[in-house]
């Protein structure tokens, strides 16, 4: 087993079906063995613009876009800071363990948050979201497109106008949706949208990026406490010249380039998101022919992770142990859904082929401990 993980040479041989960190592909280890010049050098302002533009063509948006050095976290925490004064109410939007988060980054922070959604499993519909903007005035909204604790993905066409309309600024957390579902920023004028990469950009943890607008922009200038390392007025200054603040992964940006011109102009961006697309079906078919219920609410059912209720009285523990000895990471429920539920991720890399394979390797380890419990019964 050790052998499989952590195997000196080689690295880890396990294939990863988890919602990331996930599969790196060769091309992007290569990129990031390379060496570089410094972060103050022409060469990396040129490596660094690539990089920039490479996002804006991910999210369709001509908002300047940052590039942090931390996960996403780093830069949800940096959106409550950077965009909240403190005689302004934030709302968080949360339908599952990452709205918990954001809202509670909001507390932590000492800013007016106020928590409004819906039970784990069910999405944000825009009749909800009316209501919920009818009670009070936000100046500052936050959600997740892709909720990976519940597999839910939002209807973001449908509600993020109407936080619009509503006057506050609007930050989307699209961690494990970016580069697999589009999401187009400017038409949706959604102001931060942010993301690690270790999901579906398929790169190693370590970086986060972003999109800023305008009007997130002018608000920062106007909030006091912002902080040093994730002031996003600093940030601007530094992105003008194609440099971050402080010392940033030049390796991970680097293979961030690499992996960009991959998606734009190998596998082409609307290919990838079609591809995530069918291995979102794909699972959902899988999981019907094992009788297996999704836990999000039909019709909202991510295309980058497939949250299985546990409706067949699974060992989900020893399900994931067994698959790992196989060579494969799928992952059990998030926090309390623990054996309530279990996940596959398929975002990044991963092929139908892929996925097929890992299905039926799934569909053997299931059979065999639903055959184990009818023969001890
Ligand atoms: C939707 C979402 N938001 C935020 C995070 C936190 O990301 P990170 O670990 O990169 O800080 C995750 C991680 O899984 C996530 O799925």
């Amino acid at each position: 087993m050790a052998d499989i993980h952590f195997n000196k040479d080689q690295g880890s041989k396990l294939k990863l079906f988890t919602p990331g960190p996930v599969f790196v592909p060769e091309w992007v280890l290569k990129e990031l063995s390379k060496p570089n010049d410094t972060h103050r050098s022409v060469p990396y302002q040129e490596m660094h613009k690539q990089a920039r533009e490479g996002i804006q063509k991910l999210l369709y948006t001509e908002n300047d876009c940052f590039i942090f050095t931390s996960s996403a976290t780093g830069i949800m925490e940096a959106c409550v800071r950077n965009l909240v004064n403190k005689d302004e109410k934030a709302l968080f939007l949360s339908i599952g363990a990452f709205g918990d988060r954001w809202y509670e980054i909001g507390v932590k922070n000492g800013k007016n948050a106020i928590k409004e959604g819906v039970e784990w499993g069910k999405a944000l519909k825009p009749e909800i979201v009316k209501d919920i903007l009818s009670k009070d005035h936000y100046s500052a909204v936050f959600l997740q497109s892709n909720e990976t604790s519940t597999g839910v993905y939002n209807p973001m066409e449908e509600i993020i106008p109407i936080i619009k309309d509503s006057g506050a600024l609007v930050c989307v957390d699209t961690t494990s949706s970016i580069a697999g579902v589009k999401i187009e920023i400017d038409k949706l004028r959604i102001d931060v949208c942010l993301a690690s990469v270790q999901k579906c950009l398929a790169l190693p943890p370590g970086l986060a990026i972003a999109s800023i607008s305008q009007h997130a922009l002018e608000k920062a200038e106007k909030v006091e406490n912002r902080g040093f390392y994730f002031d996003f007025v600093y940030f601007k200054k530094k992105s003008n010249s194609n440099e971050t603040p402080t010392t940033p992964p030049i390796p991970q940006i680097r293979a961030l380039v690499a992996q960009l011109d991959y998606i734009l102009n190998e596998e082409g961006i609307e290919n990838r998101f079609i591809r995530h697309t069918r291995l979102g079906k794909r699972t959902r078919i899988w999981a019907r022919d094992m009788n297996l219920e999704m836990f999000p609410e039909k019709g909202y059912e991510s295309n980058t992770v497939s949250t299985m209720r546990n409706s067949i009285n699974l060992d989900c523990g020893k399900m994931v142990n067994e698959m790992l000895s196989k060579g494969y990471r799928i992952v059990n429920g998030y926090g309390d859904l623990a054996n309530k539920t279990f996940r596959i991720g398929h975002m990044g890399e991963i092929t139908i082929k892929d996925l097929e394979e890992m299905l039926e390797t799934l569909t053997d380890v299931i059979s065999a401990q639903r055959l184990n419990k009818i023969s001890t019964n």
